[in-house]
């Protein structure tokens, strides 16, 4: 964590809370949140319960008087409107109160075939609507292991870096590696802090300057016990986090890490 960004921690949902349960869920997570300033944190819930939770967590921000969290879509599709069953756009995901989207998350390249050129698509009209992508990228074990994993995840990230340039550090990039989401394999901080070293050298071959404003958040089972060390590291601004977000006191315990690590006792 480097203190010229704001350590953002962002909850992915993925196919859990879809109704009451994540409105109650949002509600916890921006209570505790409310507490924690110097923190930017987003929580990305199911598309059926976007609008109950931005309206919920807007509710919150406005009794505690402090900006609501944020709240993000896990997709959209790249075209605006028209005959496309089933997906929803940008401007539907703005209408329902999201300021975020995630996007190629591995979930969607492995299971559904995204390809690098789908989600720059998205990563465009992503921008092209007012939102902030978090754009995911990750190698699996097998590119791990063959010694592959900065040649995967530099590509995965060229293929969306004038998207994400135009962005001027409103975009944000996700390292996952595949092997860590899920697993409670957690990638070791030094493993953490050489990728996220070598997206910020991309990012800086494309524009100095973008290369400091972007936030480059870590994923793959984080959790309260090992959030301190991977954020410690200088280029890791935050997590995105899959199943300890499902419990508003785990991610609570992440968000204190944080937040502990933004405003080190003494500091003014
Ligand atoms: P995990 O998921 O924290 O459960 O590993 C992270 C993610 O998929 O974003």
């Amino acid at each position: 964590m480097h203190k010229s960004r704001i350590p953002l921690i962002a909850g992915n949902w993925k196919m859990h809370h879809g109704g009451a349960s994540g409105v109650e869920l949002a509600v916890a997570v921006a209570e505790r949140a409310s507490e924690l300033a110097g923190v930017e944190v987003v929580v990305a819930p199911p598309f059926t319960a976007l609008a109950a939770v931005a309206h919920a967590v807007e509710e919150v921000g406005q009794k505690r008087g402090r900006p609501p969290i944020g709240v993000a879509g896990q997709n959209l599709y790249p075209e605006p409107k028209g005959a496309f069953t089933g997906e929803v756009s940008g401007p539907m995901l703005k209408e329902a109160g999201c300021r975020w989207v995630i996007l190629g998350h591995s979930e969607r390249r492995q299971l559904l075939g995204e390809t690098d050129e789908l989600v720059a698509r998205k990563t465009v009209a992503a921008i092209a609507s007012q939102l902030h992508p978090i754009v995911c990228v990750g190698e699996t074990l097998d590119e791990r292991t063959s010694g592959k994993t900065l040649d995967v995840v530099l590509r995965q990230l060229r293929a969306a870096l004038d998207a994400i340039a135009s962005a001027r550090g409103a975009a944000v990039v996700a390292y996952e590696p595949v092997w860590a989401i899920g697993t409670g394999k957690v990638a070791t901080p030094a493993d953490a802090q050489e990728v996220h070293a070598a997206i910020r050298v991309e990012l800086g071959k494309k524009d100095p300057r973008l290369a400091e404003v972007t936030r480059v958040l870590y994923g793959g089972s984080v959790k309260g016990e090992n959030a301190k060390d991977l954020l410690a590291q200088v280029d890791v601004d935050g997590a995105l986090v899959g199943g300890a977000a499902l419990d508003a006191d785990g991610f609570g315990l992440i968000l204190r890490a944080a937040h502990a690590l933004a405003s080190p006792p003494g500091s003014a």
